[in-house]
Formats: structure tokens, sequence, C-alpha cells
């Protein structure tokens, strides 16, 4: 059972035209930024609630901030799928990441309320309120409200104004003393399964719209920092300093260097750094800066985290400087079901006649659900995989498809799931 080409069409041009909507909901003037907790998140629940309601949900907005809709089966107290994705933003975005998951999951119930149709699961359409951490620094806090994995001392963590989640939540309206309401009990769920664009350029070099993700990358974040001394640009010797910046940039190229020589599926980024004290004729004394390494396995990530830091400490004792680095964050890789996989790799062959197998280099909502239920993931082609980037683009006949794909793999998926 699935949408036929014309209603996905116009499905597809729905969420085209709700994605523009949303773009414009915004914490910056320039681009899309929308933080986490913030009034941009509040108005973006709003509105997205009401396009649940309108499909046919029920809806209400969980103690974590995530805004939820269900669709009920045949019979009222069934177990649910859910489909989702988030709907905050990294700085400066796209207008797909995360919300195209979560407007595909009210299409799919558009359709079937329209007509008629009850499942023997419910579904749930959730739109996470946190997954790309790009305000208080550790993500995917709206899919840990609903895994009931929250930690106390998260709410003491601030953001680059020092408001910390705890003060940002009672703005919002939630209740700090509610957190454990968000968490869903295991038997409720059936199973989790997330569209969301590539954000990579593996399916357009296959030629394909769709695919099906094998695995999520597991990932290690760094906060590091070179110490030197800082001191007039003009009298110094070049031999008497100690440049931090200079410290950084010959590890920056054994990172590139290492990284690559390792494994073709490791990846390292630097992406935030900033140079102390920052005038044009002062030796800069300090670099703080971000590290991120994705990859597959545990194995392959803490061996290359390892290399990477002790070449800073070498780098740093060869020029009499001091390296520090505090780990923050890390998750493991996770497998999605091999069921799940497989129904969905069925309906796409029925769709593009065959599918594709890919891993996920990008982190996702399925990263947390998976610590409690078995997930899923559907990928989209998008334009030169480029993602995290205003340029992010998805061609709307690939969103048509793929709602026809969808559609089939969660009616058959549900099917399977009731039969346990
Ligand atoms: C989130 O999109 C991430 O992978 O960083
Ligand atoms: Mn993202
Ligand atoms: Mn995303």
């Amino acid at each position: 059972m699935l949408l036929d080409s014309n209603e996905a069409k116009i499905s597809a041009l729905r969420i085209i035209s709700r994605c523009n909507e949303l773009a414009k909901i915004t914490c910056e003037d320039i681009g899309i930024t929308r933080l986490y907790l913030s009034k941009e998140h509040l108005i973006v629940n709003k509105l997205v609630g009401q396009w649940m309601k309108e499909s046919g949900m029920s809806v209400w907005q969980d103690a974590v901030g995530n805004i939820c809709g269900r669709y009920n089966a045949k019979f009222i107290c069934s177990p649910a799928v859910i489909l989702g994705s988030h709907l905050d933003t990294v700085k400066n975005a796209g207008r797909y990441d995360g919300i195209l998951g979560v407007l595909s999951g009210i299409e799919i119930v558009y359709w079937l309320n329209k007509k008629n149709i009850r499942l023997e699961l419910a579904i749930e359409v959730i739109g996470f309120g946190d997954e790309e951490g790009a305000r208080f620094g550790i993500t995917l806090l709206g899919s840990r409200g609903i895994t009931g994995t929250w930690k106390n001392k998260w709410l003491s963590y601030t953001d680059n104004q020092g408001i910390s989640i705890e003060q940002a939540m009672i703005k919002f309206g939630l209740n700090i003393k509610n957190i454990y309401q968000a968490s869903r009990d295991k038997k409720d769920i059936a199973a989790y399964v997330e569209l969301h664009i590539e954000q990579g350029p593996c399916l357009e070099q296959e030629n394909l719209p769709i695919g099906v993700v094998t695995n999520i990358h597991g990932a290690r974040r760094f906060k590091c920092s070179f110490i030197g001394e800082s001191g007039h640009a003009g009298t110094v010797p070049m031999k008497y300093r100690k440049d931090a910046l200079f410290a950084f940039a010959e590890w920056m190229k054994y990172v590139e260097y290492t990284t690559i020589k390792k494994n073709s599926q490791l990846v390292a980024t630097v992406g935030m750094i900033s140079c102390n004290p920052g005038s044009t004729n002062v030796i800069p004394g300090i670099v703080n800066f971000s590290l991120d390494i994705r990859g597959p396995q545990d194995i392959m990530l803490e061996s290359l985290s390892s290399l990477l830091l002790k070449q800073g400490k070498v780098i740093a004792n060869n020029r009499h400087l001091i390296f520090e680095y505090k780990e923050y964050y890390r998750t493991s890789e996770v497998i999605c079901d091999s069921i799940l996989r497989n129904i969905l790799c069925t309906s796409i062959q029925k769709i593009q006649g065959k599918s594709i197998l890919l891993p996920s280099g990008a982190g996702h909502d399925a990263i947390a659900i998976s610590e409690r239920w078995p997930v899923a993931m559907l990928f989209i082609r998008n334009y030169r995989g480029i993602s995290h980037n205003p340029e992010e683009s998805v061609d709307i006949n690939d969103i048509a498809l793929s709602l026809q794909a969808y559609s089939d793999g969660i009616c058959n998926i549900i099917k399977k799931k009731a039969e346990y």
C-alpha cells in the first residue's frame, strides 16, 4: 500500500512549501538558524503541531520540547511506529536537514487519514527539539527525552550567552521536574523509521534518488588548546617564539595526513577555532579549537583520536608549548535493524528498480532512539551532497518517490510488527 504518483507529487509540493515556510523562522537575520528552546523553536512547534492536527493526529508538546502527534491504530491502545526527525538546525543551515523527515511523516499520516485507513499499529510523528546541539554543545537532547536518558547535570550546561538549559527550559514554558514524563515505555513503541537527506554525495554518484542506511557512524568530540605565549609581533625573533597558531598549523597537517592514511571511512574536522589574543601585531598565545572525529567502529575512533591527541602533545613539547584536551561527547556506531532495513529495501526496489545500502556519516535522532527500540533510516539524494549549508537542495521528484517508498515501507513494517 503506497501513495500513488499523483498523491506523492502533491504531498512533495506541500513539503517543499512548508520547508520554505519554516526556513523563515530563524533566530538570526541572515540564513536559517533555529536553536533548541529558542522562541523560534516554540513558533515552529506551534506551526508543525497545527499541520499534524490538520493531518488527523492528536498533538502534544512533550516535557523536553519535542512536538509529537499520534494517529491511532484500529485499536486505541496499540503500540506505535515512530516517524520523524529534528526541527532544530545548525547555524546558517539548509532548509531540509531534519525538517524533511518530520514533514514526510506528517504526509504519510495525511494520506492514511484521507483514505480513512487505520493500521494495526499507531503512527506517531515526532519533531525533535534538539538533534544538532548547536546551542548547548551536547546533541540529541530531544530524543534522549524520549528514551528517558536525560542527565540532571545537563541542566547547568550553558549556551554562549551564559543561559543554562534549566533557564532556557523555564523560559520556554517547560517544568524541569517533569522531564521524565517525556520518556516512553519500551512496550509502547515498536520501531523508529527516520527519513533524512543523505548529506553526502553517494546517491547522486549512483544516480539513485533513495537509499537505505546500514549503520550510523560513531563520533568523538574534544575541546583542545595549544597554549604558548603571546608577545610583540615585531620584536621577538622567530626562534624564540611560543606561537600557538604555528603549533596548531603543524598539527592540522598531521590530522589530515593521518586520517586519510588510516581509513577512508574515518573523518576528522576542526570546525571552531579561536586565536588569542587575536591582534595583527601580537603573537598568538593560545589557540582553542574543536575536534570532531567520526567513523564506523569504536576501535577505529579510539585509535585515531589517540594518535591525533598524542601528536598534539609531541608538537607542543617540541615547541615548548602545552597541549590540552577534554573529550565532551561520544557516540558509538549504531547498526540499523536488519528486518526493518530489508522491508525498506523491498519498498525502494518497487519504486526505483533497485535498492542501495549506505552508511551514515552524520548523526541522527535514530542514534539515541536505538538505545531502546529498533531503528531504520531512509536517505534521499540531495544536490551535490551539500548540507549544513544554505545551498542544501532536494529535487521535488525525489521527495515524491521517497514518499511512495516510505509509505509502502511503513505499512509493511507495521504489518510485520503487528504479527509479534
Ligand atoms: C548532525 O547533523 C551531525 O552529524 O553533526
Ligand atoms: Mn544536521
Ligand atoms: Mn539532521
